[in-house]
């Protein structure tokens, strides 16, 4: 359809530099104006004409009239003014060449090279050590990952970084706890769970015994100054939250290129504070040292606190320069919640004030709040729901329906996992990423919604198809014989295009969403059209190349989101 678009365009482009005093738009000018009708019965593009009436000084209803005259395009059947615009149909002689084109770039459908090979780094999940991994996390870690694939797919070279908070008061908090009422053996076999637990611990003694903060601090403060014993528990906390992450990564098969957390720039950061003060951006204030911002209507950004130490800011701020040396990126990304808007404004702010040109290249890419209801999860800690007890629920609730649905399913389990997991992403991921969200269980895992199992469903079913049909059918002919035939390769063929606004607006629901609408239109062919029973061999083989364009389509859908590709449920 892209092809078409030009060729379009390109017709356009002749026919309008033949009306006089045309001040000559150019061919991806024309482009931009290409709409697509709200209803498919006027037509598949549309060129409104509003916007040349200035210039043409004519009403657009008469430009249109003018432009349809003789306008002939390839693959074009009809050309039709309506009022100010001009709508084209495609012909449907022309969609079979759209499904071969699908099948013959397989996993490289949809994909592009504006990225050039161009440093992408995207820092994103970035869990705090020892705090509990939870499903306030869902959202930078799967927002984060599919930004990835999608900046990957349009041929940049990305970096994804786990900026880990592994640094901060909270580890004399642990330090204490661990020394008085933990064992090495119990944290070894308990892991992240009971890092946790003594945490909580620490809290609840602390209320009642202030003492226990100053010991914290104390604590922190040597491991800041080095202190051998404080430093190897502070690397064996991580070491135990760092396993723990992974497991729930490998589920989600995510992997990260970088875990350098927060620590990692505590000696980069002196450098920093220098810098600003040579550049005069530091002042005083009561005590602390911070960048006045009021000129920009922001709070001043808090660079070290009245004891000299630096803060997540000041962490931050090291750490872009830090990137910016190592990578040269064009762009550098970071996922978090809406709730840090405002700390990434100003840090943003202070590099630009710092002279850093490559300030405009930081991208803060915030999502809204994930409430839980309708399902009852335990939660060990209060009142966070941990992201790895939220997946193990949707996995067992999958594994109990699918023992209903198809009781010989070799590997159930592991497809269950698969199922559940992508259930949880498909549902949170659906959503626009700045809405703040009520998440229902139940209605991620209904397999008869617009869920993740539906659309696996869909992907299964396409599969099956294609390995019935044996023999693949060749590439090249074919002929459209039914209207949900081409409903669908119209859909089909808006893959690229939708790759390109989720890039744009950095919005992986515009992908979750075209799955569905892949989906529906493959089912309602499958359910009116019969494919491996046809009424005849080049019906059938057009039906089952057609089945081929959409696994196709759907994998690399799925890959761009964090669903898993299931071939048989
Ligand atoms: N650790 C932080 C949190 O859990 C998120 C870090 C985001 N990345 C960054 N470079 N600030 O809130």
């Amino acid at each position: 359809m892209q092809k078409l678009k030009k060729e379009i365009c390109e017709n356009l482009k002749r026919k309008l530099d033949g009306l006089n005093d045309m001040h000559g738009l150019t061919v991806s000018e024309i482009e931009e104006f290409i709409e697509t009708p709200p209803d498919p019965a006027m037509g598949d593009f549309a060129f409104p004409c509003f916007r040349l009436s200035r210039v043409l000084r004519k009403a657009p209803a008469q430009i249109a009239k003018e432009l349809e005259e003789g306008l002939s395009v390839r693959g074009i059947s009809k050309v039709e003014s309506s009022g100010p615009y001009l709508n084209f149909f495609v012909d449907s002689s022309y969609l079979p060449e759209i499904v071969d084109s699908i099948v013959s770039l397989g996993e490289k459908y949809g994909s592009a090279d504006i990225g050039h090979g161009g440093n992408v780094v995207l820092d994103y999940s970035s869990p705090n050590v020892a705090k509990p991994f939870h499903i306030g996390h869902l959202g930078t870690t799967v927002i984060g990952h599919s930004l990835k694939k999608i900046h990957s797919f349009v041929g940049y070279n990305c970096i994804g970084i786990n900026h880990l908070g592994d640094w901060g008061t909270q580890f004399g908090k642990l330090i204490v706890a661990c020394r008085l009422w933990g064992s090495e053996k119990e944290i070894e076999e308990g892991g992240i769970d009971k890092l946790v637990e003594l945490y909580v611990r620490f809290h609840k003694e602390a209320e009642s015994d202030p003492s226990l903060e100053d010991a914290a601090r104390a604590e922190f403060a040597k491991l800041e100054q080095g202190d051998p014993d404080n430093t190897a528990m502070w690397r064996w906390f991580i070491k135990i939250s760092i396993e723990e992450y992974k497991k729930t990564y490998r589920m989600l098969g995510i992997e990260f290129d970088s875990y350098n957390g927060e620590s990692f720039y505590t000696d980069k950061m002196p450098a920093v504070v220098d810098e600003l003060r040579e550049k005069g951006l530091l002042k005083k204030d009561d005590g602390a040292s911070i960048v006045d911002l009021s000129e920009y209507s922001l709070p001043p950004c808090l660079i070290l606190k009245k004891d000299g130490s630096s803060l997540y800011p000041t962490r931050d701020i090291a750490a872009a320069l830090y990137r910016n040396r190592t990578y040269a990126f064009e762009k550098c990304i970071y996922v978090t919640s809406a709730q840090q808007i405002l700390h990434f404004q100003q840090w943003f702010k202070v590099v630009e004030l710092m002279g850093y040109d490559f300030a405009k290249k930081l991208v803060h890419v915030p999502y809204g709040t994930v409430s839980i209801n309708g399902t009852k999860l335990a939660t060990r800690t209060g009142n966070v729901v941990l992201l790895r007890d939220l997946f193990s629920l949707a996995v067992e609730k999958v594994k109990s329906i699918m023992e209903a649905k198809n009781p010989d399913l070799p590997d159930r389990d592991e497809v269950a996992e698969k199922i559940g997991v992508s259930a949880i992403v498909f549902h949170y991921l659906m959503n626009t990423r700045s809405h703040d969200i009520n998440f229902v269980l139940d209605d991620a895992l209904d397999f008869d919604g617009n869920s993740g199992p539906y659309a696996q469903y869909t992907y299964a079913r396409a599969c099956s198809i294609i390995e019935k049909a044996g023999e693949s059918a060749p590439v090249g002919g074919g002929t459209v014989t039914s209207p949900l035939e081409s409903d669908l390769i119209k859909v089909l063929a808006e893959f690229p295009e939708k790759v390109l606004v989720a890039l744009r607006e950095y919005e992986p629901s515009v992908i979750v969403r075209y799955i569905l609408d892949v989906c529906y239109s493959f089912n309602r062919m499958y359910h009116e059209c019969r494919i491996l029973n046809a009424e005849n061999s080049d019906v059938r083989d057009f039906r089952v190349k057609l089945t081929r364009a959409v696994r196709t389509v759907l994998g690399n859908a799925f890959d761009l989101v964090c669903i898993s590709k299931t071939e048989k449920i």
